[in-house]
């Protein structure tokens, strides 16, 4: 590559090249990931589907640098995760990358306001009152900053969890099955707001989920079966979802 190519301004907020992880020795390798090429678009929401074991979660490790994969490239922007070291990577994922996980892993002694807060305390960075506002606003917690995570539903803790994310205005969100501990109502609410922080703050988001209706919210689907990638549908609908789900599973 050279040196304009990887100053200008990537379209793309996340690309993998020919990306590999293989898990264990000898008779117990597993390929987790054979070689996936993928790129996902800034100011996109981008999800990613395919059966139990085909890699989701290991591929959305190894492109937020949470694992390191075993060959190949990732870019976040203009920079490769994987020539970085460890404590590289901490900044990188500190300050470019936010995280939603299935767990809503908030602080319990703190308030949902101080939790999501918390992540530019940590980056020593000023909150942008602005932000923190258009954020309280988008995931509807106004009323809800004094509480402790135990005072709240699921769904509102998970809420929480997508401001922690939003606030410091991450690159990238990687949400591994941001639903799967809520309701359909409280997962319907948290996936319309990553649906708004995409479509009103410009936010890049890629999720991983087992459902047709959640992975029907973004506008992209990409499919794993066996660590490669072999689908994608754009504008899905969740009745296309299923049948490109259907198609693989034959
Ligand atoms: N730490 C590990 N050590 C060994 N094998 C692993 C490890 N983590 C994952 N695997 C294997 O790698 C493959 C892909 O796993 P991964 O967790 O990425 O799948 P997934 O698509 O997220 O599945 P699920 O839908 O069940 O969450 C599986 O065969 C799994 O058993
Ligand atoms: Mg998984």
């Amino acid at each position: 590559m050279t040196l304009t190519d990887t100053r200008r301004q990537a379209p793309e907020a996340v690309v993998a090249r020919a990306l590999t992880k293989v898990y264990g020795q000898g008779d117990a390798q597993v390929h987790a990931l054979r070689g996936v090429d993928v790129a996902f678009a800034t100011g996109a929401f981008t999800a990613i589907m395919g059966p139990s074991g085909s890699g989701k979660s290991t591929l959305m490790h190894c492109l937020a640098g949470l694992d390191t994969a075993t060959s190949g490239t990732v870019h976040i922007g203009d920079v490769e995760l994987t020539g970085l070291n460890d404590k590289q990577l901490t900044l990188l994922r500190r300050e470019r990358i936010g995280f939603i996980f299935q767990a809503f892993n908030l602080l319990p002694t703190l308030t949902a306001e101080q939790n999501i807060r918390l992540p530019l305390e940590i980056a020593a960075r000023q909150p942008d009152r602005l932000l923190f506002d258009r954020v309280i606003e988008t995931v509807g917690l106004r009323d809800r900053l004094a509480h402790k995570p135990t005072e709240l539903s699921g769904g509102q803790q998970q809420r929480v969890a997508v401001a922690r994310a939003l606030i410091s205005k991450p690159q990238v969100i990687f949400a591994d099955e941001p639903t799967g501990n809520l309701d359909s109502r409280s997962g319907a609410e948290v996936l319309s707001f990553l649906r708004t922080s995409v479509r009103e703050l410009g936010q890049t988001i890629v999720m991983v989920t087992h459902d047709p209706v959640a992975a029907a919210y973004a506008d992209r689907v990409v499919f794993l079966r066996d660590g490669e990638l072999v689908s994608e549908i754009s504008a899905p609908s969740p009745q296309s979802v299923l049948d490109t789900l259907m198609k693989l599973e034959a």
